[in-house]
C-alpha cells in the first residue's frame, strides 16, 4: 500500500491519479491537510507534522511506501521562516524514522533546485557542486537532503529523492513558489490575453512539464535499488527558458498575447538559482530522458486549459 503526504498539492493532485492509474485506486491512500474533492480512492486527513496521526494511518492501510509531497515552497516559506523549517525538516523525519524502524519500505521525498544558490555554477549544474541557499525552502531541502542520504548510508533506507525544476501542469494551480509565473501565464494568455510578469524577462530558469516530472518519479521509484547512487538527491534538467521565451512561444499559438513585467522579491530568488541544469547521472543510473520541449509543452497546455475551461 503506498500513502501520499501533501495529495492535494500541485504534484500530489498528479501523482495520486497516476499512481491509481498503475496500482489500482484502493492501492494508493491520498492526504492532505483538508478534505479533498477526489476521492477515487482512501482519503485521510493530515497534518504532516501530526506524528501520532501519521503512524496511525500507516498502520491502519499497512502502508509500505510513501510519497511525502507536503512542504512550503520557496515564496511561501520566505514569509513565515521558522514555520517552513519545522513543516520542511520534521515532517521529513517522521517519514524517514518509520522506515529505519523497518515499519515501511520505501520513500519518495523532492528536493529542488533551490538548494543552489548564488556561488554555484549557473549553467548546466552538475550533481555534485557548491550549494548555497539563501531561501528557507532551499536550506530545509538542502538539510533534508542530507538526512536522506545518512538515513541511507547508515540505516539502510531506501529513499529515493529528485531536484524538481520548477513544475508545469494544467489541472492544479502551484502555490508559493518562485517558479509559479510559468504556469500563471498560460492561464492568464487564455483568460486576458496578457501577462505581467513577476520576474525579469531574462531570468533563466530550469522548468519541466509535469507528465515528465511524474514520469521521472514514478520511473526513479519502480528503478532496481542498486541503480540508484546517489541517495541525496538526483539532479533533473528539464527545460530552460526566460520569460521572454516563453512568452515567445505563447505567442506562436496566441498571437495577439503581450507580456509585461514588474518584478518583486522573487527576482531576488530566481537571481540565485541554475539556469540549466546536468542531469547526466540520471540518465545514466536509471535511463532519464525528457520528453516535453517549450513548444511540445506550449501547445499541450493551451489546449489541454481551453479543454478544461469549456467544460
Ligand atoms: N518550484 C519551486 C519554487 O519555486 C522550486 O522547487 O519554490
Amino acid at each position: 500500500m503506498i500513502l501520499v503526504i501533501g495529495a492535494g498539492g500541485q504534484v500530489g493532485q498528479e501523482l495520486v491519479f497516476n499512481l491509481r492509474e498503475i496500482y489500482g485506486n484502493d492501492k494508493v491512500v491520498a492526504s492532505d491537510l483538508r478534505e479533498l474533492q477526489d476521492q477515487s480512492g482512501p482519503f485521510e486527513v493530515l497534518n504532516a507534522l501530526d506524528k501520532n496521526r501519521l503512524h496511525e494511518i500507516v498502520a491502519k492501510y499497512k502502508i509500505k511506501e510513501v510519497y511525502h509531497l507536503a512542504a512550503l515552497l520557496s515564496a511561501t516559506a520566505e514569509k513565515q521562516p521558522k514555520f517552513g523549517w519545522e513543516l520542511n525538516m520534521d515532517s521529513l523525519f517522521y517519514v524517514l524514522d518509520l522506515a529505519k524502524d523497518k515499519i515501511i519500505d520505501k520513500i519518495f521525498w523532492p528536493s529542488s533546485i533551490a538548494v543552489f544558490g548564488p556561488n554555484t555554477p549557473r549553467d548546466n549544474t552538475p550533481q555534485h557542486t557548491v550549494t548555497d541557499p539563501t531561501t528557507v525552502y532551499g536550506i530545509s531541502k538542502l538539510a533534508g537532503e542530507r538526512w536522506c542520504e545518512y538515513y541511507a548510508k547508515n540505516y539502510g533506507v531506501d529513499v529515493r529523492s529528485i531536484r524538481y525544476p520548477g513544475l508545469i501542469g494544467y489541472k492544479t494551480l502551484p502555490g508559493g513558489g518562485t517558479t509559479d509565473y510559468a504556469v500563471d501565464i498560460y492561464h492568464q494568455a487564455l483568460a486576458e490575453g496578457k501577462y505581467e510578469c513577476f520576474l525579469k524577462e531574462n531570468a533563466y530558469l530550469p522548468m519541466m512539464y509535469m507528465e515528465d516530472a511524474i514520469r521521472a518519479t514514478i520511473e526513479l521509484m519502480q528503478s532496481d535499488s542498486d541503480k540508484i547512487s546517489i541517495r541525496s538527491s538526483y539532479n533533473l534538467g528539464g527545460i530552460s527558458f526566460s520569460p521572454k521565451e516563453i512568452a515567445a512561444a505563447i505567442k506562436k499559438e496566441i498571437p495577439s498575447f503581450t507580456i509585461s513585467y514588474n518584478p518583486d522579491f522573487r527576482q531576488k530568488i530566481a537571481e540565485s538559482w541554475p539556469s540549466s541544469i546536468d542531469d547526466s547521472q540520471a540518465q545514466k543510473d536509471w535511463n532519464w530522458k525528457m520528453k516535453y520541449d517549450l513548444d511540445n509543452m506550449t501547445i499541450d497546455m493551451l489546449s489541454q486549459l481551453k479543454k478544461m475551461k469549456a467544460l
